[in-house]
């Protein structure tokens, strides 16, 4: 299940705001309709927004119409801080801004044509590495998983927040998908129910067990003895092992920690933001009080009242017993073995 689309100059995304009641498609035929998209959440997820900001740029880049290369490479210079300015947590989102920035740069020896080609070329390339990313990160994760485990998740970091496959519910796939029978609880995740309206559709369309709770659920049945181990996803990762992700992820981490249940992140190399040290460096995005007043629309709060609503929060490595990424499973000492890695991908 893919959740955009490029063909034609025109992006294609699933409407994640509809689902599940309705499954229709945005179709951005602008740049800025794809930051739009980003920004409102048509489309969302850490590895999937990148994807999408970089065949915005693309849709971007065959619009200008330059005179001089100077003018293209600043005018693409625009765009590209247009998309990076829509979310501010997922690293991914820079990563991918940055890459096609940089394939741009490296090519302006060219006619302005066959730059923009470039351009299109790399946001495909980084789709098709996303989904194969993904598939590695199941299949690295496969050891972990045991038959008959239940698996408690958080948000939606399945096919629906990337290109393909997921990373957290990549694992939960590649477990299913190869035999292991496996139960799936999913937080509802509030105030924006990726885990009920996301997570309770993608699995449910691939008749994978699941089991819908209430986020202040998770504690009680970790207590319970009914929780063999947590996956989530990951927006950003600091070098030492820090892990920024949906608001109330350190919550279900603290619990894990607590009842000595493992508490795995899944993620690929591009969530990683090899250039800060911890944690601490991540900047939070705040979103609008209405998600916290209302529930789709139904406002069930009294009015003008004060409201806080950081979309995520920071796991402190030391609740993290590992992070599975398509290069391999990452284990503590994180700063140790993150910087092993950052070393290889110089
Ligand atoms: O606000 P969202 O829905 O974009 O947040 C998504 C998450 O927090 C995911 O867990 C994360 O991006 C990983 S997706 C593979």
């Amino acid at each position: 299940m893919r959740p955009l689309e490029f063909k034609d100059g025109v992006l294609k995304l699933i409407d994640q705001t509809k689902l599940p009641h309705q499954k229709v498609y945005v179709e951005c035929t602008t740049y800025i309709e794809v930051a739009e998209a980003i920004k409102n959440m048509i489309v969302r997820g850490a590895p999937a927004i990148g994807v999408t900001a970089a065949y915005g740029i693309v849709i971007g880049a065959l619009s200008i119409n330059a005179s001089s290369k100077d003018e293209f490479i600043h005018r693409l210079e625009e765009i590209c801080n247009i998309m990076r300015n829509t979310r501010p947590t997922a690293v991914n989102l820079f990563w991918a801004v940055d890459r096609v920035y940089k394939t741009a740069l490296s090519n302006m020896d060219k006619p302005l044509d066959e730059v923009k080609k470039f351009l299109l070329n790399e946001a495909l390339m980084m789709d098709s590495e996303d989904v194969q990313a993904n598939k590695a990160i199941g299949k690295n994760g496969l050891s972990l998983i045991k038959d008959n485990f239940t698996i408690l998740t958080h948000c939606n970091a399945g096919a629906l927040a990337t290109c393909d496959y997921g990373t957290a519910l990549g694992v939960i796939r590649a477990a299913h998908e190869g035999g292991k029978k496996i139960n799936v609880y999913a937080d509802e995740t509030r105030p924006y129910l990726q885990g009920a309206r996301l997570t309770a559709w993608e699995l449910s369309q691939e008749g994978i067990p699941l089991t819908l709770i209430c986020d202040n659920m998770a504690g009680h049945f970790m207590k319970s003895g009914i929780i063999d181990c947590v996956i989530v996803g990951a927006d950003r990762i600091a070098l030492n092992g820090d892990t920024a992700n949906k608001i109330g992820t350190y919550s279900v981490a603290v619990l894990a920690h607590e009842n000595n249940i493992p508490f795995y992140v899944a993620a690929p190399v591009s969530t990683i933001d090899f250039s800060i040290e911890s944690g601490n460096s991540i900047p939070i995005e705040e979103r609008s009080s209405k998600e916290v007043t209302e529930i789709m629309g139904i406002q069930i709060a009294p009015a003008n009242i004060k409201v806080a609503n950081p979309s995520f929060d920071v796991t402190p490595n030391k609740y993290i017993s590992a992070i599975i990424t398509e290069k391999g499973i990452i284990y503590p000492p994180f700063i140790d073995n993150l910087n092993a890695l950052k070393e290889q991908n110089r």
